[in-house]
């Protein structure tokens, strides 16, 4: 079956990211001229999915409003005939369809995804964590790279990367059994290892391509790391029935829910955008020495 329905988490209190995320969803936080979640949604729809679904907290309506028509400021740029803006604009509202759903309480990001049990019904799905940004330019989005695999293999399939050895109690992290390629055949997962205590440095990293399946074992599935139902423990149950692979996706990945990581993904994006060239120079004029 094909993957047509993608589930972004948005619910988060992005903890990591205060004071900025006192009010503002840190996916609304802006990544160059446009907010995290805009670059995972095109991302999205880049890799051939047709449904987004954006699990928000109740109260936090900033992302619907973000992503809905603003018929007073597409009125006023259209009278001062600023038309590539207008485009620009109405382009994020006829995105659509978005589902919206609500997730009452933070019970953690396993949670989130069963929130979309109902629309996202009896497929295979995709889940993408915003604030991880994934950068892949000329070459296949990471979302896309995951739905190839689990065409070809049947399974469910999580991003992986490697990462520093001391960071991998931020993570869920892979046993691996077997690599071939860039496919990991995973024989256990856990999330926030001990430093002492990870099976290796292979890290799951926001995005994943799931089997319906998941959502019973969501239900069942208790707090773990953190008081959190996490969605990694619910995968670990989900190994037992089905195959689940890992994939050593190509492209860059940037944790824009920490202020070093997001400074670097507005960096990498900035030099890649229109902007490039006064960035490079204005990078290039900096006292660099310590
Ligand atoms: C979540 C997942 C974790 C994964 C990480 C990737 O953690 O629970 O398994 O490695 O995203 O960014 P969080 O960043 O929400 O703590």
């Amino acid at each position: 079956m094909r993957v047509r329905k993608a589930v972004l988490p948005a619910a988060g209190f992005g903890t990591r990211f205060l004071p900025a995320t006192k009010a503002i969803p840190k996916e609304l936080l802006p990544l160059v001229d446009r907010p995290i979640i805009q670059y995972a949604v095109e991302e999205a729809l880049a890799s051939g999915i047709e449904q987004i679904i954006i699990v928000i907290s109740t109260g936090r309506s900033a992302i619907e409003d973000h992503f809905d028509s603003n018929p007073t400021l597409e009125r006023w740029l259209e009278e001062r005939g600023d038309i590539e803006m207008l485009r620009h604009i109405r382009r994020i509202s006829e995105i659509g369809p978005i589902a919206f759903v609500h997730q009452k309480e933070q019970l953690g990001l396993g949670h989130a995804v069963l929130m979309a049990k109902e629309l996202v019904g009896d497929e295979p799905f995709a889940v993408l964590l915003s604030d991880d940004v994934m950068l892949n330019p000329g070459g296949p989005p990471v979302t896309r790279q995951l739905i190839d695999i689990h065409k070809a293999h049947r399974g469910s399939v999580v991003a992986v990367q490697r990462v520093p050895h001391a960071e991998v109690p931020r993570y869920g992290i892979v046993a691996p059994v077997r690599e071939e390629g860039r496919l990991v055949e995973i024989g256990d997962l856990v999330e926030k290892p001990d430093v002492d205590d990870a099976p290796s440095e292979l890290a799951v990293l926001g995005r994943y391509v799931l089997t319906p399946k998941i959502f019973d074992l969501l239900e069942q599935t208790q707090s773990g790391a953190g008081g959190e139902i996490q969605l990694t423990d619910a995968i670990k149950a989900l190994m037992q029935e089905q195959p689940v692979f890992g994939y050593q996706f190509d492209g860059t990945r940037h944790d824009a829910g920490t202020r070093l990581g997001w400074l670097m993904a507005n960096v990498s994006l900035a030099l890649e955008s229109e902007v490039a060239e006064e960035v490079r120079g204005y990078i290039r004029g900096l006292d660099l020495r310590d």
